[in-house]
């Protein structure tokens, strides 16, 4: 598949819609409690990626799309980026979805938290479709990514062996084990931090 890595600012609405839908699979417990459904991602997530200076800013965004334009993966990458709390609810309201549940608890212990803990450049998050892994698409994002930075990090579950695996094949490292964001009422979940060097 010949893939190309796209910025965020050159994608139009459909892929944007896409990247959106495709972030929901990012991670097990932050995106379902925080956005409810893939389909309300993929509607929710357009507004957030307007947000200037947002976690989810365009200038984050990074897509790999196939030759038909169709977005394949996608990575978040942040710098000093905010988090506004409220975001979620605005977000939802615009797009006059109900607010899930659980969506203030992720807006508050994940995303208002990680644009007040991290520093430097991170990943905030990164996925590709299930029908197009073990193609080297996330490694492609990846090296993107890192091309013009000194020092990366970001967190992984600690039981997700092919985002583990993938993470040590382009040079991170691990620093860290800790306790990472879960669902309301759930225990944390084991996470790693990890740090690339150049
Ligand atoms: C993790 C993920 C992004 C990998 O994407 P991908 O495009 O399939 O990865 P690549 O094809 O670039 O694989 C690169 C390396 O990662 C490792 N890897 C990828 N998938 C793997 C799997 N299922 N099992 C074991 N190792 C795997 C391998 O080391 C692989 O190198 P190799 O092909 O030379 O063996 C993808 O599985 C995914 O989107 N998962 C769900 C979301 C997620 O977990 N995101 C990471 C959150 S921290």
């Amino acid at each position: 598949m010949s893939i190309k890595i796209v910025k965020g600012k050159n994608l139009n609405s459909a892929q944007l819609t896409d990247a959106g839908r495709l972030l929901y699979h990012t991670d097990p417990e932050i995106y379902p409690t925080a956005f409810g459904s893939e389909i309300n991602a993929g509607k929710v997530f357009p507004v957030l990626f307007s947000i200037e200076n947002g976690l989810f800013s365009l200038k984050n965004l990074f897509a790999a799309t196939d030759g038909n334009g169709k977005v394949r993966g996608v990575l978040v990458g942040c710098n000093g980026d905010l988090w506004e709390r409220g975001t979620l609810a605005a977000a939802f309201a615009q797009c006059k979805i109900p607010l899930p549940e659980g969506a203030e608890d992720a807006e508050e212990n994940y995303f208002a938290y990680e644009a007040e803990h991290e520093k430097g450049d991170y990943v905030l998050c990164l996925c590709v479709s299930p029908d197009s892994r073990g193609q080297g698409i996330a490694t492609s994002l990846l090296k993107t990514y890192l091309k013009d930075k000194k020092s990366v990090s970001l967190e992984c579950l600690a039981d997700n062996a092919p985002a583990l695996r993938l993470y040590e094949s382009v040079g991170f490292e691990i620093t860290r084990r800790c306790e990472g964001y879960s669902a309301p009422g759930t225990p944390p979940v084991p996470v790693v931090k990890m740090v690339h060097k150049a």
